[in-house]
């Protein structure tokens, strides 16, 4: 199956404003013609319309890290899906484990944000975190299914067209231990069976799963030659723009 590879940066609430251009400078030049790998950065909602200015004509799609689950009204604080596809987004990263560990966000609110963002013509990267403390009777494996069926509960099968999954363990992220390859390519196996079980094989093909947390040069290659592995979300690693050409490469 011909999936394109998916390399994302996710700089979280790093980099200061004037860190952004001299960032963009480095990495957009080298993406020219980009085809055999696709290239994003997740970056705080303050700094996408100056990365969607500077990214114009170039391969680089600009991912918001979090979107609301109504386009407008009265959240004082959130990020509206309407408004970030107006200006031009592409991405957003839906239930990512800091927001579902940090601002409470649960399965029911993830399903409507993904929900939301598809509304407003946002693709969402919905995260699965397989965090045991919120399910601690089930084993890991029942706990990303159940995260991944509550995220997609309403998901058409022609909505999944635009959505990508991105696999998570929680005590893999930024604790400088990542999943060893095996055991992230069993993760993203069981989420493409469990794919086509509530769609069909294959949908279930076509969807690129990403792996998440602690990735590295060092490590990346051995993630990214699995064959459910489509790609990788890399925070830390990632917040050096040489390294992240150097990942972006390594997708190749
Ligand atoms: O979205 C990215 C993940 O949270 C991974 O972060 O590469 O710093 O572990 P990390």
């Amino acid at each position: 199956q011909d999936r394109q590879p998916f390399v994302i940066a996710n700089w979280k609430i790093n980099m200061m404003p004037d860190q952004v251009a001299p960032y963009l400078d480095t990495v957009l030049p080298a993406l020219t013609g980009e085809k055999e790998v696709e290239v994003g950065i997740a970056a705080q909602d303050l700094y996408l319309s100056q990365m969607l200015q500077a990214a114009k004509g170039t391969p680089l799609a600009i991912v918001g890290e979090n979107s609301h689950w109504e386009d407008d009204g009265a959240f004082t604080g959130e990020t509206s899906p309407k408004a970030l596809a107006a200006l031009g987004v592409e991405y957003v990263l839906i239930g990512h484990f800091e927001r579902r560990k940090f601002f409470n966000e649960t399965d029911e609110t993830v399903n409507l944000k993904t929900l939301a963002a598809l509304r407003n013509g946002l693709k969402p990267i919905v995260d699965l975190d397989e965090d045991l403390s919120v399910y601690g009777h089930l084993v890991p494996e029942k706990v990303i299914l159940k995260q991944l069926q509550a995220a997609l509960d309403g998901v058409t099968a022609a909505a999944m067209a635009q959505v990508t999954i991105a696999y998570e363990p929680t005590w893999a992220i930024g604790s400088g231990s990542a999943a060893s390859a095996d055991q992230a390519q069993e993760a993203a196996a069981l989420i493409r069976q469990s794919l086509a079980n509530l769609y069909n094989r294959d949908l279930a093909n076509t969807i690129r799963i990403l792996y998440g947390g602690s990735v590295t040069p060092k490590n990346a290659p051995a993630f990214l030659c699995q064959q459910d592995i489509d790609g990788i979300l890399v925070g830390k690693a990632a917040l050096d723009p040489r390294q992240f050409l150097t990942l972006v490469d390594q997708a190749k």
